[in-house]
């Protein structure tokens, strides 16, 4: 097995491995274009993991004049599992080094999410940035067009007793949780979008101030906000308007203080606080658009999936209100 540099011999090959991994999805973008542009460039190299004469996966890498950009990362779906994309990224990252490049970024679709534990994995972390573009060739994409089709998964989980909790310690010191009784839209508003920006949360935004007012006031309905260093990293809210059963109805935490151990330690103070209202079960579900840990976390904390439901994804509800599409 080997690294090597694109040959043209490779193009359909390469072409076809990134078809099947779906990172064609934007019509407007010919991948033909795109290496014969990256090439001609000087800027850019694609490189091809080679083994037994075959193409098994590639990145495409270059530099601006200020940061490293890695992009078409791809493995072969029959031999995905491997660290063939451990390998292909770290050899992407060598040639930035050998560039005085310090810095290498990277885009991934925003229905992409399950990608981004394997980053997280070779060390990258989810940057508090908003990519913005703007074509400059006169090509627009028709609304509707711009993302999967796919269909979202929401699995419904829920405990029956109270589990064994593991003892969980943050990384981050100077942590504190607060419940925020009667707690503001304002503040709310703030908190479901910092929190559930990336993963697509859109349901509480589209109901009205009254709306989401008697709902969060409602004394079933208990908020409690993490706060590190003073600021709200993540929050979690339960609901036990039913009072036989306690939902764990929002939980998470804010981009830039993923991968600091908080999500566990979190999950096991909100599971805890369900139990002490002595339940007859709590529940929780979670989407194929959510962090690609929670479903495992949830399961690895006492949960078992009861149901299955297939939704269309928030892009595809012409109801919606996606402002960062
Ligand atoms: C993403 C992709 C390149 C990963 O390649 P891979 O060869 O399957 O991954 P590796 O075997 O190198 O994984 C390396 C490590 O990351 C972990 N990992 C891989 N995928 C993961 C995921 N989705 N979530 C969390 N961890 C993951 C592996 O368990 C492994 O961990 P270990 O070092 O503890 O054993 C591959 O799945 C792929 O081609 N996907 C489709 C194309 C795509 O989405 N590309 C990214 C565009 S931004």
């Amino acid at each position: 097995m080997k690294v090597r540099n694109f040959e043209s011999a490779d193009e359909s090959a390469v072409i076809e491995l990134w078809r099947r991994t779906g990172l064609l999805q934007n019509p407007l973008n010919d991948p033909a274009k795109d290496i014969a542009f990256c090439l001609a460039g000087g800027h850019g190299e694609i490189l091809i993991l080679e083994d037994d004469g075959k193409v098994v996966a590639t990145a495409m890498v270059g530099q601006d004049g200020h940061r490293g950009w890695i992009y078409y990362v791809a493995v072969d779906p029959a031999r995905q599992g491997q660290h063939l994309g451990q390998r292909i990224v770290s050899a992407a990252e060598a040639r930035l080094k050998t560039q005085g490049v310090p810095k290498a970024h990277l885009m991934i679709r925003g229905s992409n999410t399950q990608v981004v534990g394997f980053y997280q994995r070779q060390g990258y972390r989810v940057e508090p940035i908003t990519t913005m573009s703007r074509r400059l060739d006169g090509n627009a994409l028709p609304v509707g067009h711009q993302m999967d089709d796919d269909p979202v998964i929401v699995t419904y989980l829920e405990m029956t007793a109270r589990p064994a909790l593991p003892q969980v310690v943050p990384k981050a010191r100077n942590h504190a949780l607060m419940g925020a009784h009667d707690i503001t839209v304002g503040f709310y508003r703030y908190l479901y979008d910092a929190v559930g920006r990336p993963w697509y949360w859109t349901d509480r935004k589209k109901l009205s101030d009254e709306e989401l007012a008697a709902i969060i006031q409602d004394q079933a309905v208990e908020i409690y906000v993490l706060y590190v260093g003073g600021a709200p990293a993540g929050f979690y809210e339960l609901d036990a308007r039913d009072e036989s059963t306690v939902e764990l109805a929002y939980f998470g935490i804010m981009p830039n203080y993923i991968g600091m151990g908080l999500g566990p330690y979190l999950l096991v103070q909100a599971i805890e606080m369900m139990w002490q209202k002595e339940p007859e079960r709590v529940i929780v579900n979670t989407c194929t658009l959510d962090h690609p840990k929670a479903l495992p976390l949830y399961q690895r904390m006492g949960f078992h999936p009861y149901d299955r439901r297939e939704v269309p994804a928030p892009w595809q509800d012409p109801d919606n209100i996606l402002d960062f599409a």
